[in-house]
């Protein structure tokens, strides 16, 4: 039998991720090169290296009896919790009913998608989620290149803001960053609250990297600085390194109240509610615990030490810079340095240098500038440093602090030996692309060939 997919599906290009997952697994099972049996150097799937936190895992079995439907906006035990932490964390006064649970961060940004009307600024770079689904709902939006401080420019948002004719407008605010790995400041956030009071912008505040800011003094939530028009969402995913959980929440603004209702009727028709047990683990990853305590951090400490490393070590390379990462386990890289020497190796446009950088004898993974919503020819690529035991690190870490800088250089040597040879391997493509020796650059798919 034929099946007839509708157009509204067709029509959408697959995500990054997807097309990305996918042209690894295909590279991977038909490279004819015995190295290729390990796999590559993985600097682009966004995952957390670490363990469910045990007290998660233990409550995700306690509670595995637990068959009956949760209500909608999810458990009250979890409501509460997400509001305790919140507040012990972020410093953020939140009521419980404020938190709306649901199966994901993505899930949730995709709901507010659709009951928020309204153009959507998507500052760029961006994290390669939020387009697809901007694209499927078939929403106006409109880019903001950040230009070379990577954050957004208030005066740039407000002469944006000005050319829109909507009444309303949304902008994504992903705060720590993803792929940047960079925090916005008090002041600038107070910035671009101003702009969106006087422009009237809905703010959606992407908070899914706050736990892994490694000066936890340094993070503001938007929610503080603009209560009254700003969605903050965030979850389990990334902090707590269980994303296969898929649980994540919003917290709603201030005095909102019939739109909770919109929302719940949202969430109701799509997916009733998240799964009763992976709730009550959450309430336990959520809850004030000594162990959720030291859990975050020693993992911020590990992202710290691995993100000091890659960014001295790929700035090291002749001509390349990034961003410093200040959170998250990502950062920038820029390559265009090498435009030129990349040009005269037919490599014109950044998903063709992700794809050779795969290839034979490099087998290193980074997610290229296109993937990021950048211009096509900007050589930029997102590089996550989390290709290592992380259950393993973290015992290390615990068993044995790092303290002095060869102390962490020893860390990372002994516990990401991949992230150190993976960067060697950028460092060895772009030797080859300087000497022009990329025809010696062997490929089983012509399409990926890099001719010489
Ligand atoms: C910036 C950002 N937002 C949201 C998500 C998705 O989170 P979740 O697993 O909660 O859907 C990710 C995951 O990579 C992300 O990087």
């Amino acid at each position: 039998m034929k099946f007839i997919v509708d157009q509204q599906v067709e029509d959408i290009e697959l995500p990054e991720n997807l097309r990305l997952n996918t042209f690894l697994q295909e590279f991977h099972q038909d490279c004819p090169h015995p190295e290729c049996n390990f796999g590559f150097y993985g600097f682009a799937f966004g995952q957390s290296p670490f363990h469910v936190p045990q007290i998660m895992q233990t409550a995700l079995q306690k509670n595995s009896d637990k068959g009956k439907y949760a209500p909608v906006p999810g458990i009250e035990e979890l409501r509460e919790a997400i509001a305790t932490y919140n507040k012990h964390y972020f410093g953020m006064d939140i009521d419980p009913k404020r938190v709306y649970v649901g199966p994901g961060t993505k899930e949730l940004i995709f709901n507010l998608f659709e009951i928020l009307h309204g153009t959507v600024i998507l500052p760029t770079p961006a994290w390669i989620g939020y387009l697809p689904q901007i694209r499927f709902l078939k929403k106006n939006y409109h880019m903001l290149p950040t230009k070379s401080s990577r954050k957004i420019n208030a005066d740039d948002l407000k002469k944006l803001a000005l050319r829109l004719h909507d009444r309303q407008k949304i902008l994504i605010l992903n705060n720590p960053n993803n792929p940047t790995g960079l925090l916005y400041s008090r002041l600038e956030l107070e910035e671009i609250a101003d702009i969106c009071r006087e422009q009237n912008i809905t703010v959606i505040s992407d908070e899914i990297y706050a736990q892994t800011t490694y000066d936890m003094k340094e993070f503001v939530s938007m929610g503080k600085i603009y209560p009254e028009g700003t969605f903050v969402t965030n979850g389990l995913s990334k902090s707590h390194a269980a994303g296969g959980y898929r649980l994540g929440y919003v917290i709603f603004p201030q005095y909102v109240t019939e739109l909770k209702q919109q929302f719940k009727k949202i969430l109701a028709t799509e997916y009733t509610a998240v799964s009763t047990p992976i709730q009550h683990a959450a309430v336990a990853g959520f809850e004030i615990s000594k162990e959720m305590d030291e859990y975050f951090e020693i993992t911020r400490r590990i992202h710290e030490i691995m993100g000091e490393y890659t960014y001295n070590a790929v700035t090291a390379i002749d001509g390349v810079k990034a961003t410093k990462p200040e959170a998250t386990f990502y950062l920038l890289a820029n390559f265009n340095h090498y435009s030129s020497e990349l040009a005269g190796s037919k490599i014109q446009v950044s998903q063709r240098f992700a794809e050779s950088l795969i290839q034979h004898p490099y087998h290193t993974a980074i997610v290229g500038g296109d993937s990021l919503v950048l211009e096509r020819t900007d050589f930029s690529a997102r590089m996550a440093f989390v290709d290592y035991d992380g259950t393993k690190a973290f015992e290390n870490y615990k068993n044995n602090k790092p303290k002095t800088a060869s102390d962490k250089l020893e860390f990372v040597k002994t516990n990401a030996p991949r992230i150190v040879a993976g960067i060697k391997m950028i460092d060895l493509y772009f030797q080859h692309i300087k000497k022009n020796a990329s025809s010696k650059i062997e490929c089983k798919f012509d399409s990926l060939r890099v001719p010489g």
